[in-house]
């Protein structure tokens, strides 16, 4: 007979497909990497068999006579969405056919946190969340840890099989007992039973301290010697203009909240710091993180934040 596509068979022949018939798909559906290679098995166990073949825009195989099982095959994975589909052509002129579902993945580029200065009557921040092309989006779970704790996860809503970016936001209020609790966040796909599969993607840590003075230090080691770039919500309350802001650590003279900037650069490359101070009853909240992690030089950035009354 012809090998005609399944759609045309519909379209010409008027034919109902059936989906009961004797064919296997080995393995029975496919996630692969976007670029990764897979293949899958059609096998027909009828004795009426009289050819199989893969219909598919990549590496479509073309009707095999006298076989009861044929292989399908693609190198490297070239699209988000495919859908081969097996078909089984028995003698008396019958067709069955079956879709090997193929589920296209990419993990994220990047995963990463950024202040959203919503700081709300000092007591409430929130924290952003930016998962940069991930592929398939409605397998996606961005999930925020503290410490050992999952504050919050988030599925979305997406139909696009094709890598897209995702966000999530965490509202946090502080709390005495948050004293040292490092914040992060995760990207995982929902595609593989636990343990397996490639390894969650995860932001930089956010550290949270709260203590009895505050100090913001920005020290970084690198070759040549960096010079530092501080900014402040309202520079002159905090800071004299006069005073030399090219220096590691910033002690404010004044309880200000906001986002302090902290830019440290050599001729190498350059390092940015965000320290975002909540004013918290009787207490700040201070919480710093890197952005701009890589560089070239071994520029070493070593915070500490202490907090207070
Ligand atoms: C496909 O499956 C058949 C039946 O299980 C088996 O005999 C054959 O070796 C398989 N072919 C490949 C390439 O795995
Ligand atoms: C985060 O903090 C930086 C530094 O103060 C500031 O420039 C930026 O506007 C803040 N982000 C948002 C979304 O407000
Ligand atoms: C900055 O601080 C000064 C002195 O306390 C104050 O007068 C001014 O209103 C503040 N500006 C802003 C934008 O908060
Ligand atoms: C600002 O400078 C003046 C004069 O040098 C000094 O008296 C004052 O204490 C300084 N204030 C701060 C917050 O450093
Ligand atoms: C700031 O950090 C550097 C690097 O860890 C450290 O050597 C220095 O003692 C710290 N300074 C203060 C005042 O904590």
């Amino acid at each position: 007979v012809f090998r005609l596509p399944y759609s045309l068979y519909f379209i010409f022949l008027g034919k109902l497909v059936s989906t009961s018939c004797s064919l296997e798909l080995s393995p029975p559906r496919v996630v692969v990497r976007f670029g990764d290679s897979f293949s899958a098995n059609c096998t027909s166990s009828s004795d009426q068999t009289e050819g199989i073949g893969w219909e598919s825009p990549y590496g479509g195989v073309d009707l095999t006579l006298g076989v009861s099982s044929l292989l399908f095959k693609i190198d490297s994975v070239p699209e988000w969405e495919i859908g081969p589909i097996c078909y089984v052509n028995s003698r008396d002129g019958d067709q069955c056919t079956e879709v090997l579902p193929v589920t296209v993945y990419k993990m994220p580029d990047s995963v990463s946190l950024k202040n959203l200065s919503t700081v709300e009557e000092g007591q409430q921040f929130a924290i952003q969340c930016d998962v940069v092309n991930v592929a398939p989006a409605r397998h996606l779970s961005v999930l925020w840890h503290k410490g050992n704790y999952i504050m919050k996860s988030e599925i979305f809503d997406e139909s696009s099989p094709s890598p897209v970016s995702k966000s999530s936001v965490l509202t946090l209020t502080a709390h005495r007992d948050d004293d040292g609790a490092e914040i992060w966040c995760e990207a995982k796909l929902n595609l593989w039973p636990e343990e397996q599969g490639p390894p969650p993607v995860r932001s930089e840590n956010l550290e949270m301290t709260v203590g009895s003075k505050i100090s913001l230090n920005c020290t970084a080691r690198g070759n040549p010697i960096p010079s530092y770039h501080w900014e402040f919500p309202n520079f002159t309350q905090v800071w004299n203009r006069s005073h030399d802001v090219n220096h590691p650590i910033l002690t404010p003279s004044s309880k200000f909240p906001g986002i302090y900037t902290c830019t440290a650069s050599n001729s190498q490359g350059t390092v940015t710091k965000y320290f975002i101070i909540t004013e918290a009853p009787r207490k700040f909240l201070a919480v710093h993180k890197f952005i701009f992690p890589y560089c070239y030089a071994f520029l070493y950035l070593v915070i500490l934040c202490a907090v207070i009354f």
